[in-house]
């Protein structure tokens, strides 16, 4: 007992007068939060100015918030339920101290200290479990109506943990299924859904958006319909609680609506991840997507050498486009529900210069399959067939329901003459 109010009086001194207020303060509850996401062109890394109007990256499989923090800051004790959440996902190969044990050098005093993980250096670091300010508008769907802030728990991190980070940004912001994960958190404070909308922007198209609290979400122009309550599909989310990704389940892949033949009979596992730039495939299905692909291309005049990392290249010149990008076969992920999410040429072929498009699909390596992907705890969780990444998702709304356990998406905006980057961040007059 008396260790136990020891550690509390420790912990409260570490709190200063400043933040202790502030962590009763602001938040004004029922709306849904939206935020701004800019693409970084030189990592393509997706982030979004939450933490004091500084960047950070935003990413689907992280289970924690994460930045730098002042020398000065408050810390969580030990015990604190917070600190077990912090602990409920550890990073490949990190050992499990900070939580519930004191201080090594000092056995009066019992900080947590969480793990925090760079998924893009591959690189745990350890540092205090602290609160931090997180800002955003409050939204009605269709533009940003005041800011809020709260107070979010949050994991310190050395200044060294921010390499392979866009320039700028101070952190990341776990988006995961777990408790410290900025979708639970602004949950908890808003008193909204456990619900995100998710809707990166291309290169070169502006900001994207998210709103965190579910919809509705109205991209202009003006007078069309909520983007959330008009979805193309929605399958089940799947996965377990040790490993806080998102994840859904395919019964197979066609190219130009011929079923790609597979090795593995059942179902395909699929993860979402905002940490790699374009889609992997495990090698038994990347082979014959690929091939698939190229048959169906046929006639096309290839380039080669194709531009690395990618294997099938075209003289875009040649390839015709559409409003859905270039005209090429269609893929398609047949997903459990019965839905389709169909892959146009605006996801699938990535200009790479003024006359050459590569087949955005890549072959899965084998060091990435250790947790690379964010599927956390590498031994708990299999090996997906399909890792969806970054340009796939882009001028796509996706949105996260961890109510209902489903993924919704949009399919390709342009095919309704609309963007990921047509939010109206104008205040509400
Ligand atoms: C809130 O919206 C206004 C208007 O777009 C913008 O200037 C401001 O940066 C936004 N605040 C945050 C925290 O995103
Ligand atoms: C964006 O929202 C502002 C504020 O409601 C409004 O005045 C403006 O007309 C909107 N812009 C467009 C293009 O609809």
């Amino acid at each position: 007992m008396a260790q136990l109010l020891l550690a509390v009086v420790s912990s409260l001194s570490l709190l200063s007068p400043r933040t202790a207020a502030a962590a009763t303060s602001t938040a004004s509850g029922g709306k849904p939060l939206v935020t701004a996401i800019t693409r970084d062109a030189a990592t393509k890394l997706y982030t979004a100015p939450l933490k004091d109007a500084l960047p950070l990256v935003l990413d689907l499989s992280g289970p924690l918030l994460w930045s730098t923090c002042a020398a000065a800051h408050p810390s969580y004790e030990c015990h604190h339920a917070a600190c077990a959440h912090a602990h409920a996902h550890h990073p490949p190969g990190c050992p499990r101290t900070g939580h519930g044990v004191p201080d090594e050098d000092d056995p009066f005093r019992c900080r947590c200290r969480a793990h925090p993980y760079n998924p893009f250096a591959r690189r745990a670091g350890s540092g205090d479990l602290t609160r931090a300010r997180v800002t955003a508008n409050a939204t009605d769907g269709a533009n940003p109506l005041a800011e809020v802030s709260f107070t979010a728990v949050a994991a310190c991190a050395p200044r060294t943990l921010l390499a392979g980070l866009p320039a700028g940004s101070v952190g990341v912001a776990g988006l995961a299924r777990s408790k410290l994960a900025l979708p639970a958190q602004v949950a908890s404070k808003q008193k909204v859904a456990r619900r995100f909308a998710l809707c990166l922007p291309g290169a070169g198209n502006g900001l994207g958006v998210a709103i965190f609290g579910g919809g509705p979400l109205f991209l202009l122009p003006p007078g069309r319909p909520d983007v959330t309550a008009s979805l193309a599909g929605t399958t089940p989310l799947r996965g377990n609680a040790r490993v806080p990704g998102y994840f859904i389940s395919a019964k197979g892949i066609a190219v130009n609506q011929a079923q790609v033949q597979v090795p593995q009979l059942g179902p395909l596992a699929v993860a979402l991840c905002s940490r790699i730039p374009y889609t992997v495939l495990r090698p038994d299905v990347y082979v014959p997507f690929i091939r698939a692909f190229d048959l169906a291309m046929a006639g096309r005049k290839r380039e080669t050498p194709p531009t690395p990392p990618f294997e099938l290249c075209y003289d875009s010149r040649e390839l015709g486009s559409t409003r859905l990008g270039y005209a090429v076969p269609q893929v398609d992920l047949m997903l459990e529900s019965g839905a389709t999410w169909t892959v146009f040429g605006g996801n699938s072929m990535v200009q790479v210069s003024d006359d050459t498009a590569c087949f955005a699909f890549l072959e899965m390596k084998e060091e990435k399959q250790e947790g690379g992907h964010g599927y956390g705890d590498a031994a708990a969780a299999p090996v997906p067939a399909v890792v969806i990444g970054g340009f796939q998702m882009e001028n796509n709304l996706l949105v996260f329901d961890q109510e209902k356990g489903q993924l919704g998406f949009s399919g390709l905006l342009f095919g309704r003459q609309t963007t990921c980057s047509n939010f109206n961040f104008t205040l509400a007059d």
